[in-house]
């Protein structure tokens, strides 16, 4: 688990074996309905190596998960789960878990393959700008 700054909070970063889900304070079971991320275009959401292989992160307070299913291939996808607007929780390799009530997500296309959730994950655009990821 990296904290990338102190001005927001990355919930979790899993990587295939390590996976066990691991929430912070905002997402932890509290119950609490998730916004649809207000990210403006431009946005610096992340530096590529914050992003595992394999892997991804949560960004709880944009709402948006950063995955990179292959390298440098980098995807977005908004955190709140589409079965009852919490904040999805984690990303163990290919993927996205919200462990409120088990729905579960491709990390690589945002589908749904598990759990209650009723619609994928919609994508955000994103661009990769030197080692920064940013909202298109
Ligand atoms: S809100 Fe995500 S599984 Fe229910």
């Amino acid at each position: 688990m990296n904290e990338v700054r102190t001005s927001r909070r990355i919930v979790f970063q899993g990587l295939g074996a390590l996976g066990a889900a691991i929430a912070l304070a905002g997402c932890g079971g509290g119950g609490e309905e998730s916004e649809a991320p207000a990210v403006e275009s431009g946005t610096a959401l992340a530096t590529t190596d914050e992003v595992p292989v394999g892997g991804g992160i949560v960004l709880t307070d944009e709402k948006v998960v950063l995955t990179q299913p292959t390298e440098g291939e980098f995807k977005a996808f908004t955190a709140v789960c589409t079965h009852q607007g919490l904040t999805v929780t984690s990303v163990d390799g290919d993927t996205i878990r919200c462990s409120h009530h088990g729905s579960a997500y491709s990390a690589s296309s945002g589908e749904v393959t598990g759990g209650p959730a009723p619609q994928s994950l919609a994508t955000i655009a994103i661009e990769v700008d030197g080692d920064r990821i940013v909202t298109a």
